[in-house]
């Protein structure tokens, strides 16, 4: 008998504003048919003025909270995956941990960008299997439009605006199984050799502003595909499971060709695939949280399914985690 950290309840936020491909060709030299053509992406949400990745968060924690049937100060963690955080410091997380009115447990932002909600499931299985904690929520919460060149058409015509939320419980004296419900295992890496492919080029100790985002995107296209195609063989490999064993793939929506790719490569079925990609566009570490709850509303992920999820981004960055529902 062991313990395992079960997902209890999911909920999510996106900002009302839409941008659509053709309105967003009015102000940059592009056009909804490259964009569709090469990304998948349609429109995207963007936050409005004064809404900060703390409301965004704020919004899908309630939401996640409700939907797992807990109050916030049965939490005694918070995990925000941001790569837009509010403020340089304190972390959005403890932001949100003061919105939820909660004064204890401990609150903390992870920055691995797209990848940021995987290495906050990640970090929240080992402290709740090892008793650290017994009940926390992870978030993924952006605002990438703060942080785009809205005049460079390669970049700005890619992301959006979001977040989304997870409850996470210990249950302990459960088997230890595939079957068991919960995180069966995470997978995380990095490679710092390749951080100028994608990176926002200002911060507090070099230029003093929040930069903008610069991505050399052939190249992250390549590792993207090769990266997501490794880290979700070896999700498999360690559960001892096969491809065909996955009820749903929720990948990162960051290009639908990516996702494309990686599931030929591994030679999964389309119709096992959560995408949402064309109506919320590449929200980084708040996309995985964003699609699982679109599945979760609609029905399709249903009590018992095998959940494959994984992400890559700037640093790079990519991780996997496999959940039975
Ligand atoms: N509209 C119209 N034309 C454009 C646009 C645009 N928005 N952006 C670039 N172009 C032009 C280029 O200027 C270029 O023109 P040229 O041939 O006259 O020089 C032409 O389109 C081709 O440009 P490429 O950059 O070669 O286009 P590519 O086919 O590689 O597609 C894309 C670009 C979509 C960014 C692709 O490289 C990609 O998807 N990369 C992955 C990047 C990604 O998803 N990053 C997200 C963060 S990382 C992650 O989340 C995994």
């Amino acid at each position: 008998m062991g313990s395992r950290s079960r997902i209890i309840g999911c909920g999510s936020y996106l900002p009302e504003k839409i941008l659509t491909n053709d309105e967003l060709a009015i102000a940059v030299d592009t056009s909804d048919e490259w964009i569709t053509a090469r990304t998948g992406i349609k429109r995207r949400h963007i936050a409005g003025e004064g809404e900060f990745t703390s409301d965004l968060a704020h919004q899908a924690s309630i939401r996640a909270l409700e939907n797992a049937g807990i109050k916030a100060t049965d939490l005694d963690l918070i995990i925000v995956g941001t790569t837009t955080p509010d403020e340089t410091f304190p972390a959005t997380a403890v932001t949100l941990q003061g919105r939820l009115g909660l004064q204890g447990g401990a609150a903390f932002d992870v920055q691995a960008v797209c990848s940021g909600f995987i290495y906050g499931l990640s970090i929240v299985d080992s402290m709740l299997r090892s008793g650290q904690v017994e009940t926390a929520l992870v978030v993924g919460a952006e605002t990438m439009s703060r942080i785009l060149d809205w005049e460079d058409r390669a970049t700005c015509v890619l992301f959006g605006d979001g977040a989304g939320a997870v409850v996470i419980k210990a249950e302990n004296g459960v088997a230890e199984t595939t079957e068991t419900p919960g995180i069966l295992s995470t997978h995380i890496h990095s490679d710092g050799q390749l951080r100028d492919l994608l990176y926002c080029d200002g911060g507090p100790s070099t230029t003093g502003n929040a930069g903008v985002v610069k991505m050399m995107g052939k190249e992250v296209y390549k590792h993207a595909v090769t990266n997501l195609t490794d880290v979700v063989v070896e999700a498999l490999a360690a559960n001892s499971l096969q491809p065909e064993d996955i009820d749903w793939l929720v990948p990162h929506q960051a290009n639908r060709r990516i996702i494309d790719s990686t599931i030929k490569k591994l030679g999964l079925a389309e119709d096992k695939v959560v995408m949402t990609i064309a109506d919320h566009a590449n929200t980084s570490a708040a996309s995985i949280p964003l699609a699982l709850d679109a599945a979760l509303s609609d029905g399709r992920i249903q009590s018992g399914d095998l959940i494959l999820m994984e992400a890559m981004g700037g640093g790079l960055t990519w991780g996997a985690a496999i959940v039975r529902w």
